[in-house]
């Protein structure tokens, strides 16, 4: 593996023909093999998950870093401000969920940039984890400096740091285990990162420091005013001031996605690994499969789409709906129930489930239209939703939560309403973009240069900048440090 990565380092982005198949072909190989964590570094993030040790989204587009890590850029980082500052970082936990793997990727880039950068998992597994191992030796390699949660080193590193992220409410938890009453000296140099939004989070336990410390950062502006709200109403303590930061898609997959040799090779992989052909019309949700997500929903919609096509006689090509992100261990009730409304319809041949992965890019090339179908309040960014119109798809969305934010309806997708209400719209959706297929095209174009403006690795990088150096800035002002 090693070996693997040292022959593809070097690789310009304009790679001759042979170096291009190389990685390709090593892509292809690694679609087939599943352990190849250590290479999965980069993520998507999908928001509003519980954080849960086993839960990893499948949203998370992981991509082998190594293997595409071949840009030259030479434009100054927004971050360089930071160099040897010292930044300790606090995650709930180590997974190939959204959330830390998200707090991974602000550590190499602040790497990147020479900043001192430790960092702190809350819950461990007991056991020797091997997602654990692989990740830690991941920040470990980029010179990540991985500490125990607990004990003085932890906190003269608390005291020493510039800036103390804490990421997700939860790790809230951690500050006053540890830090004891020496809290209130941390606090001013405290950003917490917020990703999530369902009640249960709004516990004093997790957040009761929130008021006091330097600022909170939140993917999106409906997340962010949710938690104005709630804060408010339920307990009664103001938030920080807060940023909104929208995230932005890696360099790695923006070089896919915008590869044609590429994305032609991966598409026709996996459109044979489904037995549908160059033509036929692919709606896909990628997401762990729950009920949250909505793939019920959407099935529903898909059904009736068929009928609507079949009872207005319309010509369109062969539709397929497209699940990836089963886990038939973990949703056993939920999975059953999907496969059995697939079987009782009958599309038993339109419908196809994926296990969920890490590698989203090779099905983001193959299929034509992506789904957000996320219920109740929605994503509170949906990571996946700026990668999928980063390969030119339109975006059928439910139009809620950061969705709201990053797709424009009518423009780079068509938005319809959460619950059952939404059923009937996403149907008709569905058939608009089979039916209509420059709008399609047109729609995926444009949610590509929406991308282009705004949802790239370096304007997320400008705006987490902007808000560590305000943080920064008021902390120092402040009488404890
Ligand atoms: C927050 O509260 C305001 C005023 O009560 C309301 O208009 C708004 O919809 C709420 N926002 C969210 C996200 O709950
Ligand atoms: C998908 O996961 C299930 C277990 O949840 C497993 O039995 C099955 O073999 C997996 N399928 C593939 C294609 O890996
Ligand atoms: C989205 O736009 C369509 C028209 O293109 C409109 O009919 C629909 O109500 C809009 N949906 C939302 C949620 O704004």
């Amino acid at each position: 593996m090693a070996k693997l990565q040292q022959q593809h380092s070097n690789t310009a982005g304009w790679a001759p023909p042979s170096v291009q198949k190389r990685w390709l072909l090593t892509l292809l190989i690694m679609l087939s093999v599943s352990t190849l964590i250590a290479f999965f570094i980069k993520s998507a993030f999908d928001s509003c998950d519980p954080p849960h040790p086993h839960n990893f989204d499948v949203a998370a587009s992981n991509k082998p870093a190594k293997v595409f890590s071949n840009s030259i850029k030479t434009a100054p980082s927004p971050l360089s401000f930071m160099k040897s500052k010292l930044v300790l970082l606090v995650s709930h936990e180590l997974s190939l969920s959204g959330g830390p793997l998200l707090l991974m990727e602000l550590a190499f880039l602040l790497r990147s940039v020479g900043t001192e950068v430790f960092w702190i998992t809350i819950q461990k597994p007991s056991e020797t984890d091997e997602v654990v191992y692989s990740l830690e030796q991941k920040m470990l390699v980029r010179g990540v400096q991985v500490l125990s949660a607990k004990g003085q080193e932890a906190i003269d590193t608390a005291f020493k740091a510039d800036l103390v992220v804490l990421n997700t409410a939860v790790a809230g938890k951690w500050l006053d285990a540890v830090l004891k009453e020496n809290v209130p000296r941390v606090l001013p140099k405290v950003l917490w990162w917020i990703h999530e939004m369902r009640g249960h989070y709004f516990k004093l336990d997790y957040v009761k420091h929130l008021p006091l410390v330097g600022g909170a950062m939140i993917d999106s502006h409906v997340t962010a005013e949710y938690w104005k709200n709630r804060t408010q109403e339920r307990l009664r303590i103001k938030m920080p001031e807060t940023y909104v930061v929208h995230l932005g898609n890696s360099k790695e997959l923006m070089e896919v996605a915008e590869d044609s040799v590429a994305k032609r090779v991966l598409r026709e992989h996996i459109r044979e690994s489904l037995g549908v052909r160059d033509e036929d019309i692919l709606f896909a949700i990628i997401n762990s499969v729950s009920r949250g997500k909505g793939q019920d929903l959407f099935l529903r919609s898909f059904y009736e789409s068929l009928q609507i096509i079949q009872v207005k006689k319309l010509k369109v090509p062969s539709m397929h709906a497209v699940i990836v992100g089963s886990d038939m261990s973990a949703q056993t009730k939920f999975e059953t129930e999907l496969r059995n409304y697939v079987m009782q319809k009958n599309i038993q041949d339109r419908v196809h489930f994926i296990n969920k992965t890490l590698t989203v890019a090779p099905y983001l090339a193959a299929i034509d239209v992506l789904v957000q179908n996320s219920q109740a309040r929605g994503e509170c960014f949906g990571r996946i939703t700026i990668e999928a119109m980063a390969f030119q798809l339109p975006v059928l969305g439910t139009a809620a939560g950061g969705t709201t934010e990053i797709v424009v309806n009518g423009t780079t997708g068509l938005l319809h309403s959460v619950g059952k209400e939404g059923v009937t719209p996403l149907a008709k959706n569905i058939v608009k973009l089979a039916t209509h297929v420059e709008r399609r095209l047109t729609m995926g174009k444009r949610g590509y240069e929406r991308v282009r403006e705004m949802f790239l690795e370096h304007h997320m990088a400008h705006r987490i900048a902007s808000v560590l150096k305000e943080v920064l800035r008021k902390s120092k002002s402040h009488p404890h440090s």
